[in-house]
Order: C-alpha cells, then sequence, then structure tokens
C-alpha cells in the first residue's frame, strides 16, 4: 500500500512539472488536494492496509499530502510573479514624468510674505478657528452693532467660529508683546458666502499691523504704494476710498488700477483707540495702522482670471496653464 503513495507522488510530479499557468496549476490541486482528490482517494484506502501498517501508511499520505501543499505554494507564488511580470512591455516608451507646480494662490500668498519682510515686518501666526471674542468684541465689533451683519459667521459653537478675517490676529499679537511691533499675518478665512464668480467660503487673507509711537496716515499711504508696486510693478497706481471699519479710524479702501478701471483690494485705517483698550495699549501713547489684503483678488487680477471659482476646482488644466 506505501508503494501506492509514492506511485501518486511520481503521477504527481509528472504532471506538477508540465504546469504553466494559474489555471492549471489550481485544475492540478484541485484533483489532488479536493475533497475527491487522490489524497483523500489514498486515505479511504486505509481499511484495506492490515491494521499494523496503518500507521506508517497514513503518515506517509500525510507526508504526501503536505509535499503537494508545498509544491503548489511555491509554484503560484512564482507563477503570480510571471504573470504580474509579463504586463509591462519593457519596450514601450516611458511615462513622461510631470513636475509639480505651485498653486497661484500660494505663490501669491509667498509674494506677499517676501514683500512684507522687505519692508520690516515680522510674519506671525493665529488659528482658524476662533473666540468671538477675538474676532469681533475687542476689534471694536460688540455684539449689537450693525457692522456684524457685514460677515456671515460660520459658528461652531455659541463662542466659537471659523475666523472670517485675519484682523484677529492683531488682537492676539497686542495681547502676548509690548509694542512697538510690526507684524504681519498670511492666513485663510472663512464666510458663510455662496460660492459664485466672485465669492468663496474659504478664501485668503493677509494682516499688517504697526504700532508704535506717532504713525501716521502718511505712513500707511506710504507702505501700501511701496507695497503695491512690489507687487503689480513700479507704474502702478492707487487710489485711497474713504471707507469705515469698526477697528480703524479714519478708515480707507485701496483700490489698484486695472485694465479701464480700478479694483479694489485691500482695507486699511489707523487703529482705533478701542482696539488699543482691549489689548490694554494706552491709546495716548501709542499710534498705529493696520490693513488686510485679498489674495484670491490679487491673484486675479495678477493672472487676468474673472472666476475666484477656478482657484478652488483643482482642475489641472487650469494650473497648468499659469
Ligand atoms: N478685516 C477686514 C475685512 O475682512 C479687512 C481690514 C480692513 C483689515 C481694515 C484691516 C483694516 O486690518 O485696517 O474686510
Amino acid at each position: 500500500m506505501v508503494k501506492k503513495v509514492d506511485e501518486i507522488r511520481k503521477k504527481f510530479k509528472d504532471e506538477f512539472n508540465k504546469i504553466s499557468s494559474l489555471k492549471e496549476l489550481e485544475d492540478l490541486r484541485i484533483r489532488y488536494l479536493g475533497k475527491k482528490g487522490e489524497i483523500t482517494n489514498l486515505l479511504k484506502k486505509i481499511k484495506e492496509v492490515a491494521p499494523e501498517d496503518r500507521k506508517a501508511f497514513g503518515q506517509a499520505v500525510n507526508t504526501l499530502k503536505v509535499e503537494i501543499q508545498n509544491l503548489i505554494k511555491e509554484a503560484r507564488e512564482k507563477l503570480e510573479k510571471k504573470e504580474k511580470s509579463r504586463k509591462f512591455d519593457l519596450t514601450l516608451p516611458g511615462k513622461p514624468l510631470i513636475a509639480g507646480k505651485k498653486h497661484p494662490l500660494i505663490k501669491v500668498m509667498e509674494e506677499l510674505v517676501e514683500i512684507a519682510v522687505g519692508l520690516g515686518f515680522e510674519i506671525v501666526d493665529g488659528p482658524e478657528i476662533e473666540w468671538e471674542y477675538y474676532n469681533f468684541e475687542a476689534l471694536n465689533i460688540p455684539e449689537y452693532h450693525p457692522s456684524r451683519d457685514m460677515w456671515s459667521t460660520l459658528f461652531i459653537t455659541d463662542k466659537m467660529l471659523l475666523r472670517t478675517h485675519t484682523s484677529p490676529v492683531q488682537i492676539r499679537t497686542m495681547e502676548n508683546r509690548k509694542p512697538p511691533l510690526k507684524v504681519f499675518h498670511p492666513g485663510r478665512v472663512y464666510r458663510k458666502d455662496p460660492f459664485d464668480a466672485s465669492h468663496a467660503p474659504a478664501f485668503f487673507q493677509a494682516e499688517g499691523l504697526y504700532v508704535d509711537k506717532n504713525v501716521s496716515f502718511a505712513d500707511l499711504k506710504a507702505t501700501l504704494e511701496m507695497f503695491t508696486r512690489e507687487l503689480f510693478g513700479p507704474q502702478t497706481r492707487i487710489r485711497f476710498l474713504p471707507s469705515y471699519f469698526p477697528f480703524t479710524e479714519p478708515s480707507t479702501e485701496v483700490l489698484v488700477n486695472w485694465g479701464e478701471g480700478w479694483l479694489e483690494i485691500l482695507g486699511a485705517g489707523m487703529v482705533h483707540p478701542k482696539v488699543f483698550e482691549a489689548v490694554g495699549y494706552d491709546p495716548e501713547e501709542w499710534t498705529g495702522y493696520a490693513f488686510g489684503l485679498g489674495p484670491d483678488r490679487i491673484a486675479m487680477i495678477k493672472y487676468g482670471i474673472d472666476d475666484i471659482r477656478l482657484f478652488y476646482e483643482n482642475d489641472l488644466r487650469f494650473i497648468k496653464e499659469l
């Protein structure tokens, strides 16, 4: 009977050596290890074996079974590798590597930072999830103040929100430092705005703040003039329009000449005494200016884009063009 086991072994090896595909291997496996396979058949024959030989017979069948299992496993791994590598035609030309490119908004943000640093501003940071206090109260926008209507806010809790502007970083910075200071903060802000050609619910802003003794509106004008010339070129002209912001007095909007007309790119003004009081600076002693830039607008002007949504749709054809 043990001879029978050797016969099956030999038969298996002959068939095994002819295998050339995963499919054939699987068929072979079923023929030998399957429910009605050769190994099961052998085990059934144990009844015909003399009782004293049954143990040896059983062991011989088991050894063969393990042998077959191992051979099939090894062969399967080899065949799988082979079939995978066959999918690569090494004679085909390679795929061209696509070199990455910076997003136009990131380029503008980096440029703003570079200009600000060149003008002596220090870069500071602040959180995008903000307390109502920093976003509104401390900036002289009390709860009943009508100017809160200017921002349709995305609240997270009663007192926390996604900041609607980068101005709260003014408060955070002044709370933590003694004047004089000259800081710049590039960041992201959120408003409950529709997503249309000129609005996005999340967009960029950059905030500048200078506090010192005897800072004047002329300093602000000169700084913004230098800033915009660096940004758009030496022939750039800017226009100051009287405006209103609760945290500056007087306040102004700044427009740059663009094509036929003028486009607003920033708000600015002299820091309001109430803001100084909120952070414990004496408004009799300290003066300052602040400004907030709109990088999305700036990028639209620089790259001649008329729909802000293009910046956020991640269409590679658009990014590649710029
Ligand atoms: N925070 C204002 C906004 O989001 C922009 C702004 C205006 C910032 C005047 C300033 C400023 O620092 O002085 O519309």
